[in-house]
């Protein structure tokens, strides 16, 4: 084996092999985390200082959005340099400083990969602009002649995600592709120059100690020979369905192994966590198969209603694609991207995952801690977008001149309303900025927050936080309930799941009214109390049996 490391090894508990098997990790999306300097905007110092909150919360690691060198036309994930740190987010000392002292903690640190694309100010893109059409350095990205008498057309059909034409036109009249913002070129992954510069770049942060990498766009690197046209409009509509050019190409799976044989020379079981939506659970399973990656997100469980027949074939068909590859299931209700679950689950099934109203904000905050401690019971590794645990709601009023979303500017992207569950996130104090810092908060945070702060709701035994801290502290204490790959499901009235795990049994009620079942046990940990043998509304009991 090779020694790489200058910082020191990832951390010596839980050592046991395949820690993230069953970890449950938290993911910091750093711009509104918590701010050390005062700015508005979150950054690594915040992060660092509150390593110690994190730990105490009980997850295993954290996964933290991008904060490398980026013009922030996409919040980051638009990279210029991917070994600098952006100045607004602090210096490459404080990532190493931050590294560090999560490992003293016991912490591991995950950071975000953005191999797909890079930003419009990275250097090789600008070179390329600069050399001319027939550069050699525009072969490392899409560049086309365009189609039409003129080349005024673009040279396929495709759309960009974030919503309009997939391609914009520079000054000499060639064409450039761009899955995203027009400020994201995608590279061209076929080029060699490409693939040597990410595997530098993962060595890059696997000495600084990183323990894995959460890949961008992993389904996106490759494109179908020729980049034929789709033939159809609304592509979007298109993208959970069918196999597309530009997305989850048998390609992408050769660079992932080339990937995973770096990673197997550092010490401390470094990850790669796919972020590739696909149309099946059965699809996602490929980027996880034993030579390539580790995990891979559920989206399909993110986007499941809150229903117990939709919810157990999720979790039997999650499961039943991953055993055959031998990856554990992920399970995740909200990230950067999407409305906050709170707020999705307070709204009518089947709306999808970018809402603006508020819907029934109790029932959303009901149903929310039961799908929790309903994940939380589920074999396999979990993952928690920060102020989750808070119980925080999506914003859906802010005002259109302080968003920051590129695809809210983009007519018809799917993602317009992402700057609702990016607000920062309320720590402590009755007025805005709730301790995220001292100088204001970069999206204003709702008046109705200070009861939802950390302070606030730190010691309260009915917060949603201490609920996080409880289930976190059990999970800890009785392994059984994150580990293996099977559920072993219980009968139970219609719109109640039951299931053993281990010593234990978990039951989810995710009708809107109690039923009554025999208690199967003691209550260990409820979302809502069971009262005489009657199961509350939209509830989930952890029993001891
Ligand atoms: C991923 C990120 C999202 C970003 C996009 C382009 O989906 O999660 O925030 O806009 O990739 O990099």
């Amino acid at each position: 084996m090779t020694q790489h490391l200058a910082a020191p090894a990832a951390p010596t508990t839980g050592t046991h092999t395949g820690w993230w098997r069953d970890a449950v990790i938290y993911q910091v999306y750093p711009r509104s985390f918590a701010d050390g300097n005062g700015d508005g905007m979150g950054d690594l110092e915040g992060v660092r200082s509150r390593l110690p909150y994190l730990k105490e919360l009980g997850v295993d690691a954290v996964w933290l959005s991008p904060f490398y060198a980026s013009p922030q036309a996409d919040a980051g994930y638009d990279v210029a340099d991917y070994r600098a740190i952006d100045p607004m987010f602090g210096t490459l000392h404080d990532a190493d400083a931050m590294i560090r002292e999560a490992h003293a903690l016991g912490l591991r640190i995950i950071v975000d990969l953005v191999p797909n694309h890079c930003s419009d100010r990275h250097d090789w893109f600008r070179q390329a602009l600069r050399e001319g059409s027939g550069s050699r350095l525009r072969e490392r990205f899409h560049f086309r002649p365009g189609k039409g008498e003129n080349g005024e057309l673009p040279p396929n059909d495709w759309e960009s995600i974030f919503g309009g034409p997939a391609w914009t036109r520079v000054a000499d009249g060639e064409w450039y592709l761009h899955l995203f913002a027009p400020e994201q070129p995608d590279f061209n992954w076929e080029h060699p120059a490409v693939q040597d510069e990410f595997r530098s770049i993962l060595r890059f942060w696997l000495d600084l100690g990183a323990d894995g990498f959460r890949v961008d766009v992993a389904h996106g690197l490759v494109k179908a020979p020729g980049l034929p046209d789709i033939g159809a409009k609304d592509q979007l509509k298109l993208l959970g369905n069918d196999v597309m050019p530009f997305f989850d190409q048998d390609g992408v799976h050769e660079i992932y192994r080339s990937w995973r044989r770096i990673l197997d020379e550092y010490e401390g079981e470094r990850v790669l966590v796919a972020e590739a939506w696909t149309p099946t659970v059965e699809r996602t399973a490929r980027y996880v198969r034993p030579d390539e990656m580790h995990q891979a997100f559920n989206f399909q469980y993110l986007t499941a209603d809150w229903d117990a027949a939709s919810l157990r074939e999720v979790i039997d068909g999650s499961l039943a694609a991953m055993r055959p590859v031998g990856a554990p299931t992920t399970w995740v209700l909200s990230n950067h991207d999407v409305t906050r679950h709170v707020t999705r689950f307070a709204n009518p099934a089947g709306l999808g995952t970018q809402l603006r109203e508020q819907g029934d904000p109790e029932l959303g905050l009901r149903r929310a801690r039961a799908a929790t401690l309903l994940m939380l019971a589920l074999p396999g590794s979990a993952y928690v977008y920060q102020g989750e645990e808070l119980g925080l709601p999506d914003v859906t009023d802010l005002p259109d001149e302080v968003r920051q979303d590129p695809s809210f500017f983009r007519a018809a992207g799917q993602d317009g309303f992402r700057d609702g569950c990016r607000v920062p996130i309320p720590w402590s104090g009755t007025e805005a900025p709730y301790g995220f810092g001292t100088g204001g908060s970069w999206l204003p945070q709702p008046a109705s927050w200070a009861g939802l702060s950390v302070a606030a709701q730190t010691g309260d035994p009915d917060s949603t936080l201490e609920l996080y801290r409880a289930a976190l502290r059990l999970r800890r204490a009785h392994p059984e309930l994150g580990a293996g790959d099977a559920v072993e499901w219980l009968d139970a009235p219609e719109g109640v799941l039951a299931f053993r795990r281990g010593g234990f049994v978990c039951t989810a009620n995710t009708t809107g009214t109690p039923v009554r079942i025999p208690a199967p046990g003691t209550v260990l940990l409820a979302s809502t109390p069971p009262t005489d043998g009657t199961l509350a509304a939209d509830s989930t009991v952890w029993w001891q049996v």
